[in-house]
């Protein structure tokens, strides 16, 4: 295995970006401010703006991401006078007319999401993780991310019928079909693409941090040892922070100076420190050689 590098960029991304080469990155893990929230500290981009503002930070990240790449993007769209914004939904047609494919929607449960009462609607526990690609065939390790096959199987797979025993395609024409039989004596089964993860703010700093379990669940699912992996609203560092745990490179990019700063401490301490020669003050550099 080669030395792992962390870099750190202080800068608004659109900038930054910029300076790397086309087809850098095999996963581009990210949260970028919502429209209107945290106003106070960063973001506070108006929802009929949102869109305007993120095409061009798309434009670039779709330059740097390689063909074989993934770009997961975690947004969340607000309620405006009474309903959902459609930020969100404009974004997803713009980008793909931008050239992305939205290939899939994964949805984060944010399953200690805390009580509340609004008058017309409930508490909102869970946000888009959207999947986008340059082609269809990028690259996916699904068996990183399996999972134990959970007690519902030793019940449904005791006994089986017939139609359990071949393939049997779905009643509505849809061309889906199943066999049953196959998971019999299976240990590990793949996940849905619903992921259940706690959020974590308690003592990290920023008001909006991943949970470390939600980068890391893409990173494996997407990348290899080695790889690189991208967040251009980097924050306190957590998708860096994880893939460095995971032996993969990663390009952090943040705007507010005590943020990069946060992010540059977050990095684990048993590592070997590397400043860049260069005494560039806006980049930083680690390797744990
Ligand atoms: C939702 S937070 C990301 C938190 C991050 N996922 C973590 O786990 O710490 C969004 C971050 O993007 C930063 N940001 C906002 N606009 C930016 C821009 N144009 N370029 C780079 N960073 C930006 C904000 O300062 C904020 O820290």
């Amino acid at each position: 295995m080669n030395a792992i590098k962390t870099d750190y960029y202080l800068g608004d991304c659109l900038e930054v970006l910029s300076r790397f080469d086309t087809d850098s990155f095999d996963l581009i893990v990210t949260s970028p401010p919502y429209a209107d929230r945290r106003s106070k500290t960063y973001g506070g981009i108006k929802p009929d703006q949102y869109v305007e503002w993120f095409l061009p930070r798309a434009a670039e990240l779709l330059r740097v991401l390689k063909p074989s790449g993934t770009f997961i993007l975690n947004i969340k769209e607000k309620a405006v006078n009474g309903e959902r914004h459609t930020y969100v939904i404009e974004l997803i047609l713009e980008m793909r007319k931008q050239g992305w494919l939205w290939t899939e929607e994964f949805v984060w449960h944010k399953k200690n999401c805390y009580p509340g009462k609004w008058p017309n609607r409930f508490r909102d526990a869970w946000e888009r993780c959207l999947q986008f690609n340059k082609t269809k065939d990028f690259n996916m390790y699904q068996e990183a991310v399996m999972v134990p096959m959970g007690d519902w199987a030793e019940k449904r797979l005791k006994h089986l019928s017939e139609v359990d025993q071949s393939r049997d395609t779905s009643k509505v024409g849809s061309g889906f079909g199943k066999n049953v039989s196959n998971w019999v004596d299976r240990k590990m089964a793949y996940p849905t693409n619903v992921l259940h993860l706690a959020t974590e703010t308690g003592n990290r700093n920023h008001s909006a941090v991943f949970p470390k379990t939600l980068p890391e669940w893409f990173i494996k699912l997407f990348t290899k040892e080695d790889d690189w992996v991208l967040d251009p609203f980097a924050g306190a560092g957590t998708t860096c922070q994880v893939a460095q745990v995971l032996s993969r490179n990663s390009v952090g990019i943040e705007i507010l100076p005590q943020y990069y700063q946060l992010a540059k401490e977050n990095i684990k301490p048993t590592q070997y420190l590397l400043f860049e020669e260069t005494q560039d003050e806006t980049h930083y550099t680690t390797g744990n050689r």
